[in-house]
């Protein structure tokens, strides 16, 4: 995987990809016996903003409305109040009527692979599957895109003919990225996406979603329990509590200068992780790419 470009970040001075501002949101729960719901609020009052080729993640407890947060940016979730705008416009009142192009643009990745992908399908038709629903109609393009995808990914061509069994973890999950990818997304919902896998299979998979990052210049809502891990791949962390987002703020000052209690509980509660800095692991994974060209090149 070899980038012509790396994308940089936008800065805050841009207006912002999503920007969502006292987001209430949560479950239906049917109110009566003659049919009435009204929805439970899991997530109250958050207020946060997605950049441009950043990535935003959530930590706090089991429970603290973080795959919440990420449902409802997903519009899988009824909002009960507040806004959801993205590049400007408010897909919060949208409902389940909400315009293919979001559904198109917001991809995520979840937890368990094995459970995303369909177990009789081969890797190509799942990859296949999110083209034919966006109206690629050309055989030809959407062929195109899935072999692109699948090199981004680093898995090989043979992979696609392939079923999931057929494949580890770590590459099920690649599939799984690949299949969010092949849409082009803009912002991507990653809920607990390596949390399954092995501690070496994390390192790997994190390092190709910070690739592809830099590659397309997509944002992250990265979804994790693991601080170390939070603190190795985000801009951002925002810590959540109770459904309360209680501080947000750039990683290596919260992980540092904590300010609100639970946030300083949180990390005592946690190993200290070494901080790398994102641009010196950017450096570092740009240095790796350019050694294996060269080698590539030398072998050639
Ligand atoms: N399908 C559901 N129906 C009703 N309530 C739910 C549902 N899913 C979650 N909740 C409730 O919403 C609240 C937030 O849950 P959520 O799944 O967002 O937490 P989380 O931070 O992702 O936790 P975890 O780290 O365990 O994944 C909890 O009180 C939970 O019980
Ligand atoms: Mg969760």
């Amino acid at each position: 995987m070899i980038a012509a470009t790396t994308h940089e970040k936008s800065t805050s001075s841009q207006p912002p990809l999503l920007r969502v501002r006292n987001l209430v949101a949560g479950y239906p729960k049917q109110a009566n016996i003659f049919g009435g719901t009204k929805i439970v609020p899991a997530i109250h009052d958050l207020t946060f903003d997605i950049h441009r080729g950043e990535t935003l993640a959530f930590v706090g407890e089991s429970g603290s409305g973080k795959s919440t947060t990420g449902r409802a940016v997903l519009r899988l979730l009824p909002v009960a109040s507040g806004s959801i705008e993205f590049e400007g416009q408010d897909i919060a009142q949208w409902g389940r009527r909400t315009p293919l192009d979001y559904r198109k643009q917001v991809q995520a990745v979840f937890q368990d692979p094995s459970a995303s992908l369909n177990p009789r399908h081969l890797i190509a038709h799942s990859i296949e599957l999110p083209l034919r629903r966006h109206g690629v109609s050309s055989a030809k393009e959407r062929r195109r895109k899935i072999d692109w995808a699948i090199d981004m990914v680093g898995l090989q061509r043979d992979h696609l003919n392939r079923f999931p069994n057929e494949l580890s973890g770590g590459q099920q999950q690649r599939v799984a990225i690949a299949r969010a990818l092949v849409l082009d997304p803009k912002l991507v919902v990653c809920d607990e996406a390596v949390s399954a896998l092995d501690l070496s299979t994390q390192g790997q998979i994190i390092n190709l979603l910070a690739d592809l990052q830099d590659e397309t210049g997509m944002s992250y809502l990265f979804i994790a329990h693991d601080l170390g891990l939070v603190r190795h791949i985000a801009d951002r962390v925002g810590v959540m509590n109770q459904g309360h987002l209680v501080e947000l703020g750039e990683t290596e000052s919260l992980f540092k200068n904590p300010q609100d209690e639970y946030t300083k509980r949180l990390l005592d509660a946690t190993p200290a992780s070494t901080p790398i800095g994102r641009d010196a692991r950017r450096a570092a994974r740009v240095a790796e790419r350019e050694r294996t060209r060269a080698e590539l090149v030398s072998k050639a």
